[in-house]
């Protein structure tokens, strides 16, 4: 066992959607453990309740394996922290019960943090930027922030649906099914590593905002045609979004002349993505930086973390008003934590 006297270790848990994960770190911001447990639904997207109860079911059991991991005995957390939303209703809602009740049994303070923010954070942490151009990209989100004046501020974001859920729902109709370990745009990756053609799709910047869904509708359009090959689609596919994506941070960067660019979320995995970005980044002196891979899909350790950081500035919340919220903006959140350079 670990420094066994001392309560300096926060237990995050997350629960926005299709994932139940728990992370352990220190006050120092080392990470002793992330245990993911993911819903895998047997067809079609996710069914929030199903995740849901899904999380339920497993979160005693990754709870145990996060406390074995991480060597420390449960009365050595010091805070708990959990994801308050953004997400799915029935999934924060149960990450929250677990949360609540293991922060009365012990009798620790909780602290709720925001998903979007969490993402953030542990990329900053994994990575060493100090202040970045951010681009977080998931099943969910797709949004260009940096820190200005006590909030991450959104420069950018989508119109309508999340860069990652146009390729799970383009991978989806392609008949593609999801194991663990290979998301369904892990997949799409590995397809488009062997396209060579360009199929023109429609490329939709407006301002600094995104649209992918007449994208996808185009695309799915011409798969349902069967005249590409598949390859060549999902070459298609992410050459046109990771454009779009790269265009909206380069202006971002362009605009605040911050030192780094930061990417991060599920879709941060993508190799050709991170070499999109890794050339704006360099055009502008700027480090790129991306979130490792462990980190990269929602994590408890990233909730953990932000635990930590929130919990140093009195942000802990009474069991009785920590209440879930579903639409928590990015730009709501007080982080004062952040220096401004
Ligand atoms: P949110 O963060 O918005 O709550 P989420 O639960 O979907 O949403 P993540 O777990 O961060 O978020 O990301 C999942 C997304 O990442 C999925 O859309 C998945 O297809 C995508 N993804 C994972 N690996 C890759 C990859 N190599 N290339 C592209 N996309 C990927
Ligand atoms: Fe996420």
């Amino acid at each position: 066992m670990r420094h066994e006297n001392v309560k300096n270790y926060c237990l995050g848990i997350e629960s926005t959607a299709d994932d139940f994960s728990v992370g352990i770190a220190t006050f120092e911001g080392e990470i002793l453990a992330n245990v993911i447990s993911a819903y895998v639904p047997e067809a079609g997207g996710i069914h929030p309740r199903e995740a849901a109860q899904h999380h339920s079911q497993v979160a005693e059991k990754v709870v145990a394996e996060a406390f074995e991991k991480a060597e420390i005995s449960p009365k050595q957390i010091g805070v708990i922290a959990f994801s308050q939303g953004p997400g799915l209703g029935p999934c924060l809602r149960t990450g929250a019960t677990v949360a609540r009740a293991i922060a009365t049994y012990l009798n620790v303070p909780l602290v709720g943090v925001n998903h979007c923010v969490a993402h953030i954070e542990i990329g900053k942490l994994a990575t060493q930027a100090r202040d970045p151009v951010t681009l977080y990209v998931s099943g969910g989100n797709t949004i260009v922030s940096a820190f200005d004046a006590g909030r991450y501020r959104v420069f950018g974001e989508t119109l309508d649906i999340a860069v990652g859920n146009c390729l799970d729902v383009f991978a989806r109709e392609a008949g593609y099914r999801q194991k663990e370990g290979m998301p369904f745009g892990a997949i799409i990756e590995k397809l488009a590593d062997k396209g060579r053609r360009y199929i023109p799709l429609p490329y939709s910047v407006k301002g600094m905002d995104m649209s992918f869904s007449g994208l996808l509708t185009a695309a799915l359009k011409l798969l349902r045609q069967g005249k590409h090959r598949i390859e060549d689609l999902c070459y298609s596919l992410q050459e046109t979004v990771f454009s779009m994506l790269t265009e909206v941070t380069e202006r971002a960067l362009a605009h605040t002349e911050k030192p780094e660019v930061l990417l991060t979320g599920g879709v941060a995995a993508n190799k050709r993505l991170q070499s999109m970005l890794q050339s704006i980044a360099e055009e502008h002196g700027a480090r790129f930086c991306v979130v490792p891979k462990q980190y990269a899909l929602d994590n408890g350790a990233m909730i953990a973390w932000t635990g930590v950081l929130a919990y140093k500035h009195g942000l802990t919340v009474p069991v009785e008003k920590s209440f879930v919220r579903l639409k928590w903006r990015l730009e709501e959140v007080e982080v004062p934590w952040v220096q401004q350079t």
